[in-house]
């Protein structure tokens, strides 16, 4: 007995016998508080896609280990990175909703040998922090730019700015100035809010009073939109005739029913639309409606996450399961697929995502139901504001 015992570990370490382990996976987002939902959309699309392709990658198992950190905090989210890389073993870091999340956490890449893959977190920088991040979700550059030129194609000279003051923020305003500009238009002023803004009468009114035509605003997604968008309706902006543009964060579709009709019309530029029109979207949102159980509460993150799973179990693939992040990471440079968004590529150089922006409208379908219309394509866009850093 003892000597076929002795066999049968020789024959593991010497690799020659299959052995099946256990890959945990460490996931970091807002799972209660305001932004409870987005970090629900995170497991919405991670269940959907383990729904789809199963919970083993080879021999290997793989465990979500989830931990929340509500509001932007990045001494919170890097404690809890700490924990899930030492006393959990986890071998992949994913999820973060906020910049200030992720960006705490890159200095633990290297020496815990731990990709980690960004579901959400959007400011250009944070992929240059470490050689080990990759990001599936999209930049405020990506989004922003396009945005600029549709509101000079429709006429507009005179734009406010208002933004949350962040990493996101600060490059939502940079981005739309930098193109705006360029196409000939003027930002008559810039407004940087402090995150936790929730009353946006007075800022309303400044808008009204700088004679621009147009509002061009960001926020991170969750209440602070909708109150935001709310605002700009109930202070009386649109029926004055000053018009919207935003990226998409601005027009989720989980608030598109609280804004109702006042928001038919809006234009934002973003990487996914739910309603988005091809066989691996219809496939996606069926999975991923059955994993967040109501459908009208899908949102972008979920996309994020279902192609971060796509790249952590590509990863996984690669090294064999081996905790190797150099390894993984590289596996992964030039990777291309069908996402539910499109077709998308991780930039060799960047690791961040190359995708299709989209311009769409606020629309509503037959049957009541608010959605992004999709009405025009940007093909392919990288990230201009890796380029715009340097
Ligand atoms: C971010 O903090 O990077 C962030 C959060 C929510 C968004 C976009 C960016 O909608």
């Amino acid at each position: 007995m003892r000597r076929i015992i002795m066999a049968a570990l020789a024959a593991v370490s010497l690799g020659g016998m299959a052995h099946a382990d256990t890959i945990k996976v460490g996931v970091i987002g807002p799972f209660s508080g305001p932004f409870a939902l987005q970090g629900k959309n995170f497991k919405a699309g991670i269940d959907a896609y383990m729904a789809m392709h199963g919970d083993t990658v080879g021999d290997d198992k793989v465990e979500i280990i989830y931990r929340d950190v509500p509001a932007p905090d990045p001494a919170q989210s890097k404690a809890l990175a700490q924990e899930l890389i030492i006393k959990e073993g986890v071998q992949y870091l994913t999820g973060f909703y906020f910049t200030p999340d992720a960006m705490a956490v890159t200095p633990l890449l290297t020496q815990g040998n731990v990709p980690m893959v960004i579901m959400n977190a959007a400011t250009s920088a944070i992929v240059t922090k470490s050689p080990f991040v990759v990001r599936t979700s999209f930049t405020l550059w990506q989004t922003s730019t396009p945005i600029a030129q549709v509101a000079r194609d429709k006429g507009v000279d005179k734009v406010m700015s208002v933004v949350s003051d962040y990493g996101p923020g600060v490059d939502a305003e940079n981005a739309f100035k930098a193109a705006f500009t360029a196409a000939g238009g003027t930002v008559v002023e810039a407004i940087r809010m402090p995150l936790s803004t929730n009353d946006f009468s007075p800022i309303m009114q400044r808008i009204r009073d700088s004679g621009a035509q147009a509002v061009f605003a960001f926020l991170p997604s969750g209440p602070t939109t909708l109150g935001f968008v709310k605002a700009y309706n109930q202070n009386g902006l649109k029926e004055a005739g000053i018009q919207f543009f935003a990226p998409g964060d601005l027009t989720q579709e989980s608030d598109l029913p609280a804004l109702g009709d006042t928001a038919l019309g809006i234009l934002t530029t973003f990487h996914y639309s739910v309603a988005h029109d091809s066989p691996e979207n219809k496939a996606f949102v069926e999975a991923a409606s059955r994993a967040i159980g109501n459908p009208a509460e899908l949102s972008f993150p979920a996309v994020g996450a279902f192609d971060g799973m796509h790249v952590i179990y590509k990863m996984i693939e690669a090294t064999d399961g081996e905790q190797d992040a150099q390894k993984a990471v590289d596996a992964v440079k030039g990777l291309a697929w069908e996402s539910p968004r499109g077709p998308v590529e991780i930039d060799p150089e960047s690791r961040h995502i190359t995708e299709n922006i989209y311009l769409r409208e606020v629309a509503k379908s037959d049957d009541g139901t608010y959605y992004n219309k999709e009405i025009q394509t940007f093909e392919k866009q990288g990230d201009p504001g890796l380029a715009a850093a340097n």
